[in-house]
């Protein structure tokens, strides 16, 4: 046998040891510039609660977590992050006033960044979804309205999450809210993150104020379209003056009802945030798929995100019920620049190398979805073995 050949049979075995799988580079792991972030993929970490910060103070326990997850260039949209003391709504859930929550992000952040993520805060106010056992001096919780949300299921399926009325906030309250968001944002760029994403999506203080199912105002800020959106731009306006438009993104879902969110035009409410959001030059739109009804449940549905994609004009990032066929359709086909995966990163840490490879996935588990234990359901989910796979591809 010459050489050549001997040497094509020595790979071969070699291969069907190690299961022979090689690689070509799929459409989600192409590299992508986002504004001056150089992104080596288009895998991005979804914002995920997960209800382990006591106190509302991240944790120690949280570097492991995200930085589990991080890879070289990878995107990562940390869980939603309250703005203030009357934002939280859910046990655990870590803030961004207070020098303490600053403090205690910073070695997350370090962690991500040391192994060469890029890492963004999503940050935001639960408005009504909340109830006075979470509210500073027993307070009702503020919206838009003063419209009650009825006793929801929680994500357990077994607990009933009970709401205080909220208290309709005035006009003049408004800029403070405004303000709050602010100041917020540049709390996360002390604690060293790289943006922020604002959270105007799920039904949550941004998503109330435009949505027709729950704004029910007669000021400025509510009736048209154009007001409904009022408070979400001025929020916009106001943290891209502070941080710079070119590290604020927002996260919308029109298509949503989930906490009684709903709204009677989805596609012109998605359409005109996408064009308004132009003015601002912020860098991404991060919009959830209008077959994702609720935080979890998919059901197909003929509405698509392809006019805003067409309308905005940065970064555009899609999210719901992704996998690795659909993420790479996605970005093929031009319908987005990222792709946001949530319920498989959480359970995956390691989901890019999986994807990579092909690999079987782990598979989540919603019970432990937001238990507080620091380390079941969280960080022990395993990484793939990859002594059995073969790549070119340098990580
Ligand atoms: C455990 C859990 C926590 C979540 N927390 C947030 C959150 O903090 N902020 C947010 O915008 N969406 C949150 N979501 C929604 C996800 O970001 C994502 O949009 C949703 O899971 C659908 O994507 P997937 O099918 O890839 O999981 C959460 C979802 C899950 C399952």
């Amino acid at each position: 046998m010459g050489n050549r050949a001997e040497e094509a049979k020595q790979n071969q075995e070699e291969n069907n040891g190690n299961m022979a799988i090689e690689t070509p580079s799929i459409p989600l792991l192409t590299p992508y510039n986002m504004g001056s972030l150089n992104l080596s993929d288009r895998v991005v970490l979804a914002p995920l609660t997960r209800q382990r910060s006591y106190n509302n103070v991240p944790q120690p326990h949280a570097i492991l977590y995200y930085s589990q997850r991080t890879t070289k260039g990878g995107l990562l949209i940390a869980e939603a992050t309250g703005v203030s003391d009357t934002a939280q709504g859910y046990p655990d859930t870590p803030g961004i006033w207070t020098k303490e929550q600053v403090e205690a992000w910073k070695p997350i952040v370090d962690a991500v960044h040391a192994k060469g993520g890029i890492f963004f805060c999503q940050i935001g106010h639960v408005g009504r979804v909340s109830n006075q056992d979470y509210q500073p001096n027993g307070q009702a919780p503020i919206s838009c309205t003063d419209k009650p949300l009825t006793p929801q299921i929680r994500t357990n399926g077994v607990d009933i999450a009970q709401f205080t009325p909220p208290r309709r906030l005035t006009t003049d309250e408004i800029p403070q809210i405004v303000n709050d968001f602010r100041l917020a944002a540049r709390n996360a760029i002390e604690a060293g993150f790289d943006g922020i994403e604002l959270h105007g999506a799920h039904g949550f203080l941004i998503d109330q104020f435009m949505k027709d199912q729950v704004n029910d105002r007669t000021d400025q800020y509510g009736g048209s379209l154009e007001n409904r959106c009022r408070f979400a731009l001025e929020i916009v306006e106001a943290v891209s003056n502070e941080i710079g438009a070119d590290r604020v993104g927002i996260r919308l879902s029109p298509f949503a009802n989930y906490m009684e969110a709903g709204d009677s035009n989805p596609e012109a409410l998605g359409l005109y945030m996408a064009e308004s959001l132009n003015k601002y030059g912020i860098l991404y739109c991060h919009m959830v798929e209008p077959r994702m009804k609720t935080v979890g449940e998919k059901s197909e549905c003929p509405h698509s995100l392809l006019p805003m994609r067409k309308a905005f004009k940065g970064t555009f990032l899609v999210a719901g019920g992704y996998d690795r066929e659909d993420g790479n359709k996605a970005i093929a086909e031009g319908r987005a620049d990222l792709v946001v995966y949530g319920r498989l990163f959480l359970a995956n840490p390691d989901l890019p190398r999986r994807f990579e490879f092909n690999a079987p996935l782990n598979k989540y588990n919603r019970e432990t979805f937001y238990v507080s234990d620091p380390v079941v359901g969280y960080t022990d989910y395993p990484f793939l073995d990859t002594s059995s796979y073969v790549t070119k591809k340098k990580h």
